[in-house]
């Protein structure tokens, strides 16, 4: 089958990367960023998250290497940003660590989430400079991606392979939300390893 390795366990891969906006963007772009990649995403059988913050983006994609590689091909040659920078390629997981959204984005400008997370302000220079540090990328996506999954009272730890679920956010049609109510009823659900546990979704 697809994506499994001849130990019988789903290949998967983690692929983190920051990168720089051109110009700022609004909500609303990054709205519509997060929201057609979690359409595309959710076809490629890919989960993760996005940070953007004063102009800086940080980003995980976690799929099978054959699906992982050629998006993130896609998305470095967006020209919304540059300077793209790979911070960790990892083959060895088992489960999706940013497994519920298919991409979801965090706001990281919020001061709230700043002092819960790092007990103070932090701003857009430090996290520019401190984004290259892989350690620091990882804790800012995972915590963005806790806090997220706090806000929408959604089970953060997902085990076995699923697809990911739509993000609730404005859509490109100016319907205030776009959400998806059964995320699990997609044709290729049958190949999940394990049925979907807790309240998720
Ligand atoms: C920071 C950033 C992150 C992105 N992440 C994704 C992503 O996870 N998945 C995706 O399909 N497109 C992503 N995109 C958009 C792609 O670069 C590209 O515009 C999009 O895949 C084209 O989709 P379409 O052919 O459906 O219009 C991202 C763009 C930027 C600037």
């Amino acid at each position: 089958m697809e994506g499994w390795s001849r130990v019988g366990r789903w290949a998967m891969m983690s692929l983190m990367y920051r990168s720089e906006a051109l110009r700022p963007p609004s909500m609303l772009e990054l709205a519509e960023i997060a929201l057609t990649s979690a359409y595309n995403n959710r076809d490629g059988g890919i989960t993760g998250f996005l940070v953007h913050f004063e102009g800086t983006f940080l980003q995980v994609l976690e799929g099978e290497p054959e699906r992982v590689e050629p998006l993130f091909g896609r998305i470095a040659a967006d020209g919304r940003h540059e300077n793209i920078r790979i911070l960790e390629r990892d083959m060895d997981r088992r489960s999706p660590v940013f497994g519920f959204w298919a991409m979801n984005i965090g706001p990281f400008d919020g001061p709230l989430f700043q002092r819960a997370v790092f007990g103070r302000r932090v701003d857009g220079r430090e996290f520019a400079e401190r984004s290259a540090d892989r350690d620091y990328s990882f804790q800012v996506l995972l915590r963005a991606y806790l806090h997220a999954c706090v806000i929408e009272d959604v089970t953060p730890i997902v085990r076995g392979r699923r697809p990911g679920a739509i993000p609730l956010l404005p859509n490109r049609r100016g319907a205030p939300w776009a959400m998806e109510a059964e995320p699990w009823a997609e044709p290729w659900a049958e190949s999940w390893v394990e049925p979907p546990r807790g309240g998720n979704g």
